[in-house]
């Protein structure tokens, strides 16, 4: 009899690559190809992908035997959940994985926002000492705001309270007294606008989230207001922020996620006050290899129909 047939439509890690190889049929294709992608799902039993691969009604259509659909890593805003439902396709995240190198791609482009360590760094490269045009500002005693107290924003919160922080929070779905143990106070979403003087996103991209922090919400703020988003591209409105750095209504920003992904361009990237990333957030290989053998795991026992544990 023919083994299952896994399609990796990015790229997983060895040892991910490795548990499944053993039990399946392991096939790789480029999944941001649509042209290659949609006849390629045809035959498969499941198919592992991380953001590149949009996994729509569209390639259900296409995947007659598809039982699984796993993502290696923790955002499912690329994956239709509904239309996987609807064509009764298991749905996996690894969400574990890199909640901590996430969290600490998250404080790095803070620590570099804060210091103008990139630009620093490409000044001298080019044989330019400037030290009082990169003067930055501490961390200390100064007020931290966190958008989204989940995994991420968790760890967050703790690592920045580690730098003599105050950290106050912005999540309707968390308990206070569970923020409370954490040392972090929850408030209102234009409480946290108006107090912060760094802002770090780790909402997950919704109807709700999208845009949430926009152009009413950027008149709000401290004009030293230094802003992190490592979660999802749109969660800050990109037209508002490039507006409100250009009116020094914000004082910088840190960016991995955009809008529309690769982003090899963008208004933002012409602002000396902004750093940016590739969507590097979840890319240590300590993540890469939870996640490849986290959702690995999980395909093989949602394939051998047995009962996937959250990870
Ligand atoms: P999580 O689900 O554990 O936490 C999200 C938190 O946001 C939850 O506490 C939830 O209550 C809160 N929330 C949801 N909707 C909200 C709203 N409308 N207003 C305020 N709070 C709201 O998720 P996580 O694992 O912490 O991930 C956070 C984000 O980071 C996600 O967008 C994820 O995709 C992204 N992420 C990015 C990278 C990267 O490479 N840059 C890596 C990992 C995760
Ligand atoms: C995630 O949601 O896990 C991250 O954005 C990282 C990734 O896409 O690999």
């Amino acid at each position: 009899m023919s083994k299952p047939v896994v399609l990796v439509a990015e790229e997983l890690s060895p040892a991910g690559i490795e548990v499944l190889s053993a039990d399946f049929d392991v096939r790789h294709i480029d999944g941001a190809d649509r042209s290659a992608l949609l006849p390629a799902v045809a035959d498969v039993d499941a198919l592992i992908v991380r953001s590149a691969t949009k996994v729509n009604a569209e390639v259900f259509e296409h995947a007659k035997r598809l039982r699984v659909v796993a993502r290696a890593g923790v955002g499912l805003d690329n994956v239709d959940v509904e239309a996987a439902t609807k064509a009764g396709v298991m749905v996996v995240n690894a969400p574990t994985s890199n909640i901590v190198t996430a969290a600490e791609h998250a404080i790095a482009l803070l620590l570099a926002t804060a210091r103008n360590v990139p630009q620093g760094h490409s000044a001298l490269k080019q044989g330019e000492w400037k030290r009082s045009k990169y003067t930055g500002v501490e961390l200390q005693g100064k007020t931290a705001g966190v958008l989204g107290l989940g995994r991420i924003g968790v760890l967050v919160a703790q690592r920045l309270a580690a730098f003599d922080m105050e950290v106050i929070a912005y999540d309707p779905y968390v308990q206070a007294a569970r923020a409370a143990q954490l040392g972090v106070k929850l408030v209102a979403l234009d409480e946290l606008l108006r107090e912060s003087d760094f802002i770090s996103v780790h909402l997950p991209k919704t109807p709700e989230t999208l845009g949430l922090i926009g152009d009413k919400e950027l008149r709000e703020v401290k004009p030293s207001v230094r802003i992190v988003n490592a979660a999802r591209g749109g969660i800050v409105d990109e037209n508002a922020l490039d507006l409100a750095l250009k009116d020094g209504r914000v004082a910088g920003a840190g960016l991995d996620v955009f809008s529309s992904e690769p982003c090899t361009d963008s208004p933002l990237f012409h602002h000396d006050n902004v750093v940016v990333t590739p969507h590097l957030g979840a890319s240590t290989h300590e993540a890469q290899e939870k996640a490849g053998t986290q959702v690995a795991r999980s395909v093989k026992l949602a394939l051998g129909g047995e009962f996937v544990p959250d990870a």
